[in-house]
């Protein structure tokens, strides 16, 4: 690190030259280590077919509600992303056996003898945490790293603690843990929590704990999201009795023991959500399946407000074209969008919004609602030339002048969709495109870059020597 203190190894911030059509990188030969990247050269057009991959965030629900399952519990469809495999490392760490082949995951946590995460499995996935609620609920016990900070803001667990106080447990926070158990050797019990804000990890802890309390449990102001609706139907497909999911209220039996059973995992509606923005990004026309259209309607009707023409070819099948010959006018418009809970805009969209915004005719307002620190992307936009004047959890995107557009140029990923935001931009952009720190996107997207090539993106993985400097 002390070697480059006072040398400027490159411009900062590295301004995008359209007109040269080249982006210059340094060339380090201080370093040997080499960090993966991203590499894109466009602008592309995309076409053809795209599979969607299963769910992340409801893969890491189910994960974790094995953990009240007596005997196997069978899940298909699970992606091969990094959040995964950590989530399945910390089962294992716990004394669950987890087998892992063809897209399945078995897992039996009935030889569970551990009911500590410690920091290091917390490091690699915050959502960790989130095994707190079965553990507590069938062990009895559990002790999980207090998670920080991450970039996307605080994200504190104060509504996960407090339902569980709720339901009966004691929990202390010492030493940066978090430490609960059932009183006297007891279990949990039922009994009624009103959520200050619809959490989604507050609503499947709960869900989790309460599933195996003793006696109903009634909680409001839960999250609506469809992976809440996955592990309820996970849930009572092993016995439990949860009623209300997908609504404001759910009423749950307590069960004294729940058995494993076998769930396919329902396509993400995140990695579909970004398909659908890289289609319109790169004004290409592209389909995509398995997708549940409801899941996505909020962006169906984002992009057909931008001119995007939106098909159902069939159930789990849509096409989206931004084609300028088919959209509704010269080219897409812009439009304004504000995050909040399902079925509102989802967040983890907001970045992927914002790179396509910066293409449209017009200026728009994204404002972000759920997580107070989610922009860090719109800095990486405007190193492509994207003009973005963010402040607070508001930006204005102004859209593209006639003539100007993106262009190319070294970027990196702070977090997991604002890395996407960058994969899409660069996608739009002229020239060669850089991104760093890919190992935000890989948490969450499986395949992308082969599934992008098989639509027709340059778009490559390779490595470069370590640039720990860049900021
Ligand atoms: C989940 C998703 C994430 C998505 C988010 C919102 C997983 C693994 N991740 O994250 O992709 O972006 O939902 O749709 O499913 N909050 C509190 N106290 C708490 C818990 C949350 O104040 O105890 C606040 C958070 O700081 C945040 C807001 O509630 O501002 C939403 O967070 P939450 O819904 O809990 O998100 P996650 O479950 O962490």
């Amino acid at each position: 690190m002390a070697l480059f203190c006072n040398i400027t190894i490159f411009p900062k911030p590295l301004v995008p030259s359209c007109s040269s059509q080249k982006t210059h990188f340094p060339k380090s030969t201080q370093n040997t280590k080499l960090d993966p990247i991203f590499k894109i050269k466009g602008p592309a057009t995309l076409s053809g077919h795209v599979t969607i991959s299963g769910s992340k965030n409801s893969s890491l629900a189910l994960l974790a509600a094995t953990l009240c399952c007596s005997g196997s519990s069978l899940l298909h469809n699970v992606p091969n992303i990094s959040d995964v495999e950590a989530m399945a490392s910390i089962l294992s760490s716990l004394g669950a056996k987890v087998e892992s082949f063809d897209g399945k995951m078995m897992v039996n946590s009935d030889g569970v003898g551990k009911v500590e995460v410690d920091l290091e499995e917390m490091r690699k996935i915050r959502g960790g945490f989130f095994v707190i609620g079965p553990l507590v609920a069938r062990f009895g016990e559990a002790v999980v790293a207090l998670p920080g900070g991450c970039n996307i803001g605080n994200r504190p667990v104060d509504l996960h603690l407090r339902g569980l106080r709720a339901l009966g447990a004691v929990v202390e926070l010492r030493d940066g843990k978090v430490w609960a158990h059932t009183a006297n050797g007891k279990g949990l019990v039922g009994g009624r929590f009103r959520l200050d804000y619809p959490s989604v990890g507050a609503t499947e802890t709960l869900m989790m704990a309460a599933s195996m309390a003793d006696g109903i449990t009634l909680l409001s102001n839960v999250a609506k999201e469809p992976e809440v609706v996955d592990l309820a139907r996970f849930l009572n497909d092993s016995g439990a009795s949860i009623e209300g999911a997908g609504g404001d209220t759910l009423v749950i039996q307590g069960k004294s023991q729940l058995y494993g059973s076998e769930c396919v995992i329902k396509p993400d509606r995140i990695e579909a959500g970004t398909f659908m923005i890289a289609a319109s990004i790169t004004r290409s026309c592209i389909s995509m399946s398995p997708v549940i259209p409801s899941r996505v309607s909020c962006l169906i009707d984002k992009l057909s407000e931008a001119g995007c023409k939106i098909s159902q070819v069939d159930p789990h099948t849509l096409r989206v074209s931004a084609l300028p010959a088919l959209c509704l006018g010269d080219d897409l418009k812009s439009f304004d969008i504000k995050t909040s809970p399902f079925p509102g805009f989802p967040t983890d969209l907001q970045p992927q919004i914002m790179a396509l915004l910066t293409t449209c005719a017009g200026s728009s307002l994204v404002e972000e609602s759920v997580f107070e620190n989610r922009m860090s992307h719109a800095r990486e936009l405007q190193k492509l030339g994207a003009r973005i004047e963010a402040n607070g959890n508001r930006a204005i995107v102004f859209g593209k002048d006639k003539g100007s557009s993106l262009c190319g140029s070294r970027v990196i990923a702070r977090d997991l969709r604002g890395g996407a935001s960058l994969i899409l931009a660069g996608l739009a952009a002229k020239g060669t495109t850089e991104i760093h720190r890919i190992e935000h996107i890989e948490r969450g997207y499986e395949n992308i870059v082969t599934k992008l090539q098989n639509l027709g993106a340059d778009i490559e993985r390779s490595t470069l020597p370590s640039m720990p400097y860049l900021v």
